[in-house]
């Protein structure tokens, strides 16, 4: 039986430190073509744009993964079974209210890089769901070997929760690593993982460019933040933003492109950039079933099921953790 909680949950700050993100970045732009790790993009402002590229109309995963949730939590409550759920890159926590009804699950455990808007979500979501003891842990999960000890944790069945299709932001081996990752962190516990399916072009590069501007906002606001975190000079107006499917691969790429020759300093080292090259933001892939049923295995999970919408635009599949 649970009991009523306090309010704010406790917050768990594994954060890597700034010398971890100067490595990171010296690392990535060392690379061709240069390119960040996804998460650099989300400082709290980076945070706050994509809650706003959410609600842009091009951009229909969200409400698609939601309306998903809301309509099938209780066959997969049935399915899955519970324990405590453990989400990965939590963001606004507002996907997991339908399961945390289903499940009944003995608390709920909140992963993500961004740590104020963690604190933030996590309270939100607390007021709603009063009875269910809630936990924030900043850190990149792609790095974290073990969850922490914690009360709320410790020798209970977890149930893993990966929506957003952020799994897409990796590249096929390091989607494998993340997944393999993720199994020693759940400890035999299932996970479900939301994975976006290919589309048009057009559709996919509307979703990634909104004419609002919300989505090149959000990848100049990480220049932004290596400017005050790591004492960079780039001038964002040099760069130009674009979002361009690449079928070969089943991915999106974005990608801030140099608009001239150019020479920038990042906590005193100095990166030229040609006109025209890219800094890669992120990519976004897409998964068939067939993809996903394929990267699970090579992962060491096996695929039990999925649930997908009306219009089969996306994907909740059921993992569990292979013997
Ligand atoms: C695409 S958003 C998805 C947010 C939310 N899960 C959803 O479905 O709307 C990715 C989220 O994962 C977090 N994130 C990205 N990379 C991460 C990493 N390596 N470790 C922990 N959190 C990460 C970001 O801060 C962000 O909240």
């Amino acid at each position: 039986m649970t009991t009523q909680t306090s309010a704010r949950p406790q917050l768990i700050d594994l954060h890597p430190p700034s010398a971890d993100m100067h490595r990171l970045v010296q690392d990535g732009l060392q690379r061709n073509p240069r390119q960040l790790p996804a998460w650099f993009l989300y400082d709290n402002e980076g945070s706050r744009l994509f809650d706003q590229i959410c609600q842009q109309p091009e951009y229909s995963l969200t409400r698609t993964e939601i309306a998903l949730l809301k309509s099938s939590a209780a066959d997969m409550a049935r399915a899955i079974g519970s324990g405590v759920i453990v989400e990965f890159g939590a963001g606004s926590a507002r996907k997991v209210g339908p399961l945390l009804e289903a499940m009944r699950p003995s608390a709920y455990v909140a992963l993500d890089i961004s740590a104020d808007h963690l604190v933030q979500s996590t309270a939100a979501l607390q007021a709603q769901h009063p009875r269910v003891p809630m936990l924030g842990i900043c850190c990149d999960h792609s790095q974290l070997d073990a969850l922490p000890d914690h009360p709320l944790i410790r020798g209970t069945r977890r149930v893993g929760f990966f929506p957003g299709s952020s799994l897409g932001n990796f590249t096929r081996d390091e989607a494998i690593a993340l997944l393999r990752r993720f199994r020693r962190l759940l400890d035999g516990g299932p996970l479900l993982l939301g994975l976006d399916q290919p589309k048009s072009k057009s559709r996919l590069e509307a979703a990634y460019n909104d004419a609002a501007g919300i989505s090149a906002a959000f990848a100049h606001n990480l220049l932004q933040r290596l400017n005050s975190d790591l004492s960079a000079d780039f001038n964002p107006d040099q760069f130009r933003y674009e979002a361009v499917w690449q079928e070969t691969e089943s991915r999106v790429r974005m990608a801030l492109i140099s608009e001239r020759h150019q020479t920038v300093s990042v906590a005193a080292e100095s990166w030229t950039f040609s006109a025209g090259e890219p800094l890669v933001t992120e990519y976004s892939v897409k998964y068939t079933t067939e993809m996903a049923r394929e990267l699970a295995k090579d992962a060491g999970w096996c695929w039990c099921r999925r649930w997908h919408d009306p219009a089969d635009d996306l994907s909740l599949h059921w993992l569990e953790a292979a013997d």
